[in-house]
């Protein structure tokens, strides 16, 4: 059998197989919708395989993005702790991570990261080519790094994050009126926390979640991603791939961070599906 035929063949099979281990979304789960993609369609798995470019759909992939591990919540008040380390980590091939990434690398989940070759693979096929990965696994030792560079950050002025964070109510009444230009230590962990993660508890440490960043950026991650072609062409079709936009502009109180485009996280096909389609954040799609 040909590579596209063997690929067709799978595709015919996949319902049957997801039919008989998993819930699909018609199996009791929300159709209706709530939140923000409350009015989307679900589409069908079938539907859901459909690829523009890809011939060959990479069969290990399709069978094991089923997997519970691939649900794991790690958040403010579910940390994953110190001594976590995923056990399936690949490095990333230096086609898809941001050039100052080349010398040392980046690691992902196995899983994850073929999935991600194939969401970059499709892409590309689409015309978006300005993206790369410019974080994916870090370990508990990075985190802290990063939350002391910030927290440091923060305690040396009062930033543009520390305003959103805080408000300019609170900022005028507790330091501009009161003619002070630095933060205590507990507002700065505030404004810290509101963007990046305490140590052991950061979903990168999990290995199963990428940001994105565009030459475009010029390096930096803000907001900008939004208006990038690759950010439009991900809120369209990451699920497919089994990845979910991780922390939705108006979701902040649930996921506790401030909005991130560029922050996807691997969950498999089917609950990327039905989180895409319910408008539900991964700490609501757990609870259900
Ligand atoms: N920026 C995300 C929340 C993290 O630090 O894991
Ligand atoms: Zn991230």
């Amino acid at each position: 059998m040909s590579g596209k035929y063997r690929s067709l063949a799978a595709l015919l099979l996949l319902p049957l197989l997801l039919a008989s281990c998993i819930r699909l979304p018609s199996d009791g789960g929300d159709e209706t919708g709530e939140g923000n993609g409350g009015d989307k369609k679900p589409p069908s798995y079938h539907e859901n395989m459909t690829y523009q470019y890809q011939t060959e759909v990479d069969e290990d992939v399709l069978m094991t993005d089923l997997s519970a591990a691939y649900l794991v919540l790690a958040n403010k008040s579910s940390p994953v702790g110190e001594d976590y380390t995923p056990e399936d980590l690949v490095a990333l091939s230096s086609a898809v991570i941001a050039s100052w990434h080349q010398a040392t690398g980046l690691l992902l989940d196995a899983c994850a990261a073929a999935a991600l070759y194939e969401m970059l693979d499709e892409m590309r096929a689409a015309g978006v080519t300005d993206i790369c990965v410019t974080s994916a696994y870090r370990s508990y030792a990075r985190q802290q790094q990063l939350y002391e560079t910030y927290l440091a950050r923060e305690l040396a002025t009062i930033s543009e994050d520390a305003y959103r964070a805080l408000g300019y109510s609170y900022i005028k009444t507790n330091y501009l009126d009161a003619g002070k230009s630095k933060l205590s230590y507990a507002d700065a962990a505030r404004v810290v926390l509101s963007y990046s993660a305490y140590p052991g508890t950061s979903e990168h440490q999990t290995g199963l979640c990428v940001d994105f960043i565009t030459d475009e950026m010029g390096g930096e991650l803000t907001e900008a991603f939004e208006e990038s072609a690759a950010f439009a062409w991900l809120s369209k079709n990451a699920y497919k791939f089994g990845f979910i936009l991780r922390y939705p502009k108006g979701k902040e109180g649930v996921t506790g961070y401030t909005y991130e485009p560029w922050h996807y996280r691997f969950v498999g096909r089917e609950a990327a599906t039905d989180i895409y389609c319910s408008g539900l954040t991964l700490e609501q799609y757990l609870e259900k």
